[in-house]
């Protein structure tokens, strides 16, 4: 197979054999006639005219050899539930569901958005979209109505599919009123609604509206619905993320250049083959989910574990309990999950027996080097971590032990993936930059198979946003800072712009400033992220008043404080509740009106705020200060 650096060379110099190699891992109901169209970069299209389709490759293609071995575990610690189904039996769930989509109309290219909880229905529903041509639209469960509207407006899906309520950490966390309140505030409410009733909430059904996900399943048990085969750059699923404007972009998929790539990454990167079992702690609303819970570990044959619950409940040993239960072979986290592990007593790591696990791989935020130290020594197992996006779909950077065994280092998430033909660039020039220069991290296009392919309805925002950044160059940027060093190990070095990260779930600042600035007492506000020992980062607001002379009152300003979080909670959702919301009467701008968020991220965090020739009013870092 050749070593990491060759492997990327021929990825990145003969693309076409390349990738057409890699195809093979995939079932093609007809045969594609061109590996890349890349004649109207940076848009790129992969496999031209090869038709396929995601839950073949998921699920029928593995019905003969794999039919009764497990594709999905479901595990609750929340309900107290444990749940396998074969393979044959995701089909059959999985079928029902295309059907009773289809009894609703839904068809090839219509959307359907899913808000659901850690269900084996949401895997079900997802497929069932894959199934017939639809387009997903997954929000994460922990985002509230105002998310959801934006979301619903945004994609105009034909039918939704959410749960009465998910449970967290022991408490039920209700989906339903936010769904209604939502479909209250948006433009384009679908004709129906399909509730899974876990009997956790009790709700009223809305008449003609919701449907009974129950009584539909019934209604169509025994259902067989013929798979859409669909041509390979048709979308397959819309995931909305975060970034630098208050309007979140629906990052869209195809269907085969996923599919390849996934397949490809479960050989290469997570060293896999049929029969091994993945767990994957993350959230199907979440990119990781999308790629590793659901389609990655099926297309590639693999059991997937779904784990509704936090790594602490019953006890810091969950995790590691399942490894041993179902032999996972391979686990995939996030920094945060490890962190707060580590809090727990370190004998739960030696008490379960982990021989079936090869390797942790971990991302969605920097791996700090002593949380990777401690969790390297507690397991004795190789720890990746491995960097990307919502946007590429899978690792831009990463070990691939399934390509070559390497040394790792603590911090840094190692080399390139093939097919990413990534650089470090200067912000202000352009140019390469070289050994330890730190600089934009940037891909030069055409981005691999499997990452976006457009921002959803809005082919000039996905340029204008992602590929306009760079002087004299129209190369995707990536928005982190990054450099390598001179064994080429690469470092990520946090955002270049007002994209946050707490505890691996990104967030933009502007959203949550929108949402602050809604409050009938705020003027105008800054949202930043401060470095946490726990989550990475927690979200700090600053906020000037119409009114200063509200606060007068003694405990005013702990309650208008406890009033903004409840409106952004109610807005967006608990996760993207400031930490600590603090009241100046100016915020530190430029002389043209720009707020220096740099500056004050400095100031919260101890640091040098640096060059301040440009701030109008030095006195409103000092209040940033002293409202500390
Ligand atoms: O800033 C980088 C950080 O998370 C961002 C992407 O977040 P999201 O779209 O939610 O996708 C997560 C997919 C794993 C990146 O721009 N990030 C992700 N992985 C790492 C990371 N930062 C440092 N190290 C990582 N391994």
């Amino acid at each position: 197979m050749g070593t990491i650096k060759s492997f990327h060379q021929h990825s990145i110099q003969d693309k076409e054999a390349f990738w057409k190699e890699e195809a093979d891992a995939v079932y093609w109901e007809t045969p594609f006639t061109k590996v890349l169209d890349d004649s109207k970069l940076p848009f790129a299209k992969w496999f031209v005219g090869g038709r396929t389709n995601l839950c073949f490759n998921a699920i029928d293609r593995w019905l003969e050899s794999r039919g009764d071995e497990a594709a999905l575990i479901w595990v609750s610690t929340e309900v107290e539930q444990e749940r396998t189904y074969t393979y044959r039996q995701l089909y059959q769930e999985v079928n029902a569901v295309a059907a009773m989509l289809r009894a609703q109309g839904v068809g090839q290219g219509d959307r359907v958005l899913i808000y659901m909880p850690m269900v084996p229905e949401a895997v079900f529903a997802m497929l069932a979209c894959a199934r017939l041509g639809a387009i997903h639209s997954v929000v994460f469960g922990g985002f509230a109505s105002v998310n959801l509207a934006q979301r619903i407006d945004d994609a105009q899906p034909k039918v939704i599919v959410c749960a009465d309520a998910g449970s967290r950490g022991g408490k039920v966390t209700p989906y339903k009123p936010l769904m209604d309140k939502a479909l209250q505030l948006c433009e384009h409410p679908p004709g129906k609604v399909i509730v899974l009733n876990r009997g956790l909430f009790e709700f009223e059904p809305v008449a003609g509206r919701d449907l009974d996900y129950a009584a539909l399943r019934a209604e169509h048990d025994g259902a067989e619905v013929p798979v859409t085969w669909v041509e390979s750059s048709t979308p397959s699923y819309v995931l909305y993320t975060s970034g630098t404007t208050g309007k979140p972009k629906g990052v869209q998929r195809d269907t085969g250049g996923y599919a390849v790539a996934l397949a490809s990454s479960m050989k290469h990167i997570f060293n896999g083959k049929p029969g091994d079992t993945f767990l994957c702690t993350s959230d199907i609303g979440w990119v990781v989910g999308h790629s590793y819970i659901v389609y990655g570990p099926l297309i590639g044959g693999q059991a997937t574990i779904l784990f509704e619950g936090t790594p602490i409940r019953p006890d810091g040993g969950v995790l590691w309990s399942l490894v041993e239960k179902y032999k996972a072979t391979t686990m995939f986290s996030a920094p945060t999950a490890i962190r707060v592990l580590k809090k727990q007593d370190p004998a739960l790591l030696k008490k379960y027996d982990l021989s079936s696990l090869r390797a942790l791989y971990m991302a969605g935020e920097p791996l700090d080097e002593p949380t990777a130290q401690w969790i390297s020594d507690g397991l004795g197992k190789p720890i990746i971590d491995n960097y990307w996006q919502t946007e590429t779909g899978w690792p831009i950077l990463a070990a691939q032990p399934g390509v070559e065994e390497i040394r790792t280092k603590f911090g840094s998430p190692s080399f390139p993936v093939y097919g990413f033909d990534v650089r470090v660039l200067d912000e202000q020039t352009g140019q390469d930059l070289g050994p330890n220069q730190k600089g934009v991290v940037a891909i030069v296009p055409p981005l691999p198979p499997g990452a976006m392919s457009t921002i959803w309805g809005d082919d000039e925002r996905f340029v204008s946003t992602y590929f306009s950044s760079i002087p004299g160059r129209q190369v995707y940027s990536t928005f982190d800072w990054g450099l390598y060093d001179e064994d080429g190990y690469w470092f990520i070095l946090g955002r270049t712009d007002d994209v946050i990260n707490v505890a691996g779930h990104r967030l933009g600042t502007r959203e949550i400033e929108e949402s602050i600035n809604s409050h009938p007492a705020v003027a105008e506000c800054a949202v930043v992220g401060i470095a946490d020992q726990l989550k990475g980062q927690a979200a700090v607001a600053f906020a000037v008043l119409k009114d200063p002379r509200v606060l007068d009152l003694p405990g005013a300003a702990l309650k208008l404080e406890g009033d903004v979080m409840k409106v952004v909670d109610e807005q967006l959702g608990a996760i993207a509740r400031p930490a600590r919301v603090r009241f100046v009467t100016a915020l530190p701008k430029t002389r043209s009106g720009k707020v220096l968020r740099r500056a004050i991220v400095s100031i919260c965090e101890g640091r040098d705020p640096g060059d301040l020739t440009t701030i109008e009013d030095p006195g409103t870092l000092d209040q940033i200060k002293d409202s500390l």
